[in-house]
């Protein structure tokens, strides 16, 4: 192979660069141009071109857009280890854990740029260990891994690494969630439970691998943006936003935090960890949720995709309150039990299940339901109302009383109007005040 000469080879270069920043991103390329010229050599080498010009234009003929992704791949840095940043992890666990428990699907993250996979799996480790702790049952999480890396992704789905990668971690830890491989280690399988992986450039549209606008919980973006430049930066910004949910986070590399980037998002900070937040109403009642339709990605080969699981799609609750309604108690409970058998820390079950035992007299269990709908959810404003009216007609007067100071503080400070559901079907607010306080209140 005959190198070129030095100014040609400067200019070969150069184009070369601009190519690949264009393509990848990585603008902090051109100040590698070491080590780009080395990998291009290796490259044109292996692949059997007479030349660096040979070479050069099959980078830039379209049907080899692969040797050109071959290349980038080269030139990424793929460094990650578990539980990296652990303050992310730790803010993870007392701010944002909490609120998934009453979800009723599943908790959709995207991990974006992550490398081999250390990054999901932590996630998807902290979230199963947070649960254990406490002996809760939570929603699944659904996390996407991409890269525009194969070889990494390749590896991310084998989930096997050396120590390197447990490199702020115990023996004890790495033996708790790995199994030994030669003289590496495999994460056990429940750990790499509804994680998958997919090839995805950032700078490519998202909804070409599925990822649907407002679906996310959380976006992770870490460690790659400092490759960037500020308008990829900020176009990704708006692109996150987009894709996140009201109320999800997005959380970028420690050195990646910018107020000005992100302004589209609140900057939340937390002991050692800053995070964006997507402003807007969450979801009023976990059970509201609306979920994009998500499209479980797949790295390779297609028929080794772990799937993600989908919220039980058999009955809406405006289904089972029609049901409720019409008096078709039996099927309304039937349907509940389902959804209560896979979200049985969703507090809409409980109260709807509530419901459902107050009109067939099991004012006992009713009650119970009730409390569990607000202990799952103290917000829920018709657990709070029906729990109150429920004691009332009880005769439970002290009891009584105390629901209703909580539900009508509820109903002052809500804004809503919309009707209630109570036993007897939907009842108005004011109605409901009047019910609850009828010395107050001049309805009739
Ligand atoms: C330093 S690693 C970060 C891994 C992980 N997020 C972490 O913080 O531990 C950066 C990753 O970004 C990936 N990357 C670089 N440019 C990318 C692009 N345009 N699209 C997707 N991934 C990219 C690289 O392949 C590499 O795996």
């Amino acid at each position: 192979m005959t190198l070129l000469a030095s100014t040609a080879e400067g200019e070969f270069l150069n184009s070369l660069i601009d190519l690949l920043v264009r393509r990848s991103g990585m603008v902090t390329l051109r100040e590698r141009r070491l080590e780009v010229l080395a990998a291009t050599r290796e490259l044109a080498v292996a692949t059997g071109c007479a030349g660096m010009g040979d070479y050069l234009e099959k980078l830039t003929t379209p049907e080899n857009g692969n040797a050109l992704d071959e290349l980038i791949e080269r030139l990424t840095i793929g460094e990650t280890y578990f539980l990296r940043h652990p303050e992310v992890f730790a803010a993870l666990e007392s701010e944002v854990f909490p609120s998934w428990l009453a979800a009723s699907g599943p908790i959709q993250i995207w991990s974006a740029a992550c490398s081999i996979g250390c990054e999901p799996y932590s996630l998807a480790i902290a979230w199963k260990e947070f649960l254990a702790a406490r002996q809760l049952w939570g929603p699944e999480l659904a996390i996407l891994g991409t890269d525009l890396n194969t070889n990494y992704l390749q590896q991310a789905g084998d989930a096997i690494y050396s120590s390197w990668c447990f490199r702020n971690l115990s023996a004890g830890w790495i033996h708790t969630f790995c199994e030994p491989r030669d003289d590496k280690f495999q994460l056990k399988e429940p750990y790499r439970k509804g994680v998958s992986f997919q090839r995805f450039n950032l700078l490519d549209a998202p909804s070409s691998i599925g990822l649907v606008d407002g679906s996310l919980d959380v976006i992770f973006c870490r460690n790659v943006m400092i490759y960037f430049d500020q308008a990829t930066i900020s176009r990704l910004a708006q692109t996150f936003h987009r894709l996140l949910r009201p109320g999800g986070w997005l959380i970028p590399g420690a050195s990646e935090c910018n107020t000005e980037l992100f302004s589209s998002f609140s900057a939340v900070n937390f002991a050692g960890a800053v995070f964006y937040k997507k402003e807007g109403n969450a979801q009023p009642s976990p059970s509201l949720r609306n979920f994009a339709p998500w499209e479980p990605p797949v790295f390779p080969p297609p028929n080794k995709s772990r799937q993600v699981r989908q919220a039980p799609a058999d009955s809406s609750r405006a289904e089972i309150v029609a049901d409720i309604l019409a008096g078709r108690c039996e099927q309304a409970s039937e349907k509940i039990s389902r959804h209560l058998q896979l979200q049985k820390m969703n507090p809409d079950w409980h109260f709807l299940l509530g419901l459902v035992q107050e009109i067939t007299e099991i004012p006992d269990a009713a009650e119970a339901s009730y409390r569990k709908c607000l202990y799952l959810s103290r917000d829920h404003l018709e657990a709070q109302v029906n729990l109150a009216l429920l004691l009332m007609r009880l005769g439970r007067t002290e009891a009584a009383n105390r629901a209703k100071r909580v539900a009508l503080r509820s109903l002052e400070n809500s804004t809503s109007t919309a009707d209630l559901l109570c036993p007897r079907g939907a009842v108005s607010v004011e109605r409901i005040r009047h019910l609850l306080n009828p010395e107050s209140s001049s309805h009739a």
